[in-house]
């Protein structure tokens, strides 16, 4: 099966097997079926957040297809949102701003699904998803049994959560025996909830909301109009993959301690730099390689996109396409420049395969 229109950068690859899955039920169906047997598994949502460097035969590719959205209950102070793993994220984000369930409204255009979202937390101007919320369901494929996670459960951290740490116990171990270590690989989310407040509040801290809210003169926007603000903010900054193949943020924001913050500082003193609430300072990766000089650079087919640094691009198209190899030595060439000048070691975001 071709990938190509399965994964936003564009990268041409094919998978021996392709398993397309519309329920919990179909999860559990391949688990017992001899398909399956001993080999592993990838779960591909919208696949805005991969690196192809070959075509996949090790592992079967499970594309989650499971659709659905709605509002199934609510606490004193929270409405309870359903969504299934294959619904567009954007699209979630969409459907409660214009049903009345703000709270996701920052979140608006990440691309990708449902599913993959707890995966990486994402997280944008302000918002990240661990904040809104409440709890998965996924199904264990080595046991066929479906479990559910609350957020603790989910461990979540910057771009993190416990579905991105490979157990140390052998596959095979059912997850009731595995989490808190780990469950990359092992199972399969189907459903998401998220726990959007009545008493809402829009989150503007972050300074190019602030700029639209001063420029726009709204004293308080309401839900729909940060919605429209962060999709004209990201459509100014960020390609659209339907246009320009990409996958979003190539590298994580580096953190580092107040000390070496202060030596890096003293060196380069114009560094955009924020401090976190846990003490540690986050560096702007998209800084640090503009200021290397990427920003509009192009190696083979890879390129680094002329409004933001942080984002690597397909400068081919159709057959002609940027391949993984590519896009990793565009990548490799940038983190070397970024050492031997910052001391920092930048972190790919999307997962390499
Ligand atoms: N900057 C430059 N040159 C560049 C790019 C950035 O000088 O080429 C500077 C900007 O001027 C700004 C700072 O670096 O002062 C940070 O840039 P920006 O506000 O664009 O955000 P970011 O840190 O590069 C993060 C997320 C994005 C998210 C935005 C907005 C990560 C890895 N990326 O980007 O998430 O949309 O903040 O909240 O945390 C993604 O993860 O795929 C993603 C797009």
């Amino acid at each position: 099966t071709p990938l190509q229109d399965c994964n936003t950068f564009g990268i041409v690859a094919s998978a021996d097997t392709l398993v397309r899955i519309h329920s919990a039920a179909d999860v559990q169906e391949f688990v017992a079926s001899p398909h399956y047997r001993g080999r592993k598994v990838f779960v591909l949502g919208g696949g805005s957040n991969i690196v192809l460097t070959g075509d996949v035969t090790d592992a079967v590719v499970l594309k989650m297809e499971i659709a659905g959205i709605a509002a199934i209950a609510q606490t004193d102070s929270h409405w309870i949102v359903e969504a299934g793993a294959g619904v567009l994220w954007h699209d979630l984000v969409a459907w409660t701003v214009e049903h009345g369930y703000p709270g996701l409204e920052n979140l608006a255009l990440v691309p990708g699904t449902v599913g993959a979202a707890p995966v990486q937390n994402i997280g944008a101007y302000g918002v990240e998803l661990q904040d809104r919320f409440y709890e998965l369901d996924a199904v264990d494929l080595a046991s066929g049994q479906s479990f559910t996670l609350d957020a603790a459960q989910c461990a979540f951290g910057y771009r993190d959560s416990v579905f991105k740490h490979v157990p140390a116990s052998p596959v095979g171990t059912p997850v009731a025996k595995v989490q808190g270590m780990g469950l990359a690989g092992r199972a399969v989310i189907t459903k998401v909830r998220f726990a959007l407040p009545k008493h809402w509040k829009p989150e503007l801290g972050y300074m190019d909301l602030q700029r639209k809210q001063s420029d726009e003169a709204v004293e308080h926007p309401s839900a729909q109009q940060i919605f429209d603000w962060v999709v004209a903010i990201r459509r100014a900054k960020l390609p659209d993959p339907a246009v320009v193949g990409n996958a979003g943020s190539f590298f994580k924001n580096p953190t580092v301690t107040d000390d070496q913050c202060r030596d890096i500082l003293a060196r380069e003193p114009k560094i955009v730099h924020y401090a976190m609430p846990n003490g540690s300072i986050k560096l702007a990766a998209g800084w640090m390689i503009d200021a290397c000089g990427w920003k509009g650079k192009t190696v083979g087919n890879a390129g680094v996109y002329e409004k933001q640094a942080l984002v690597l691009v397909n400068r081919g198209t159709g057959e002609n396409s940027v391949t993984g190899g590519e896009v990793m030595t565009l990548a490799g060439a940038i983190q070397t420049s970024v050492y031997e000048r910052f001391g920092i070691r930048l972190e790919p975001e999307p997962v390499v395969l």
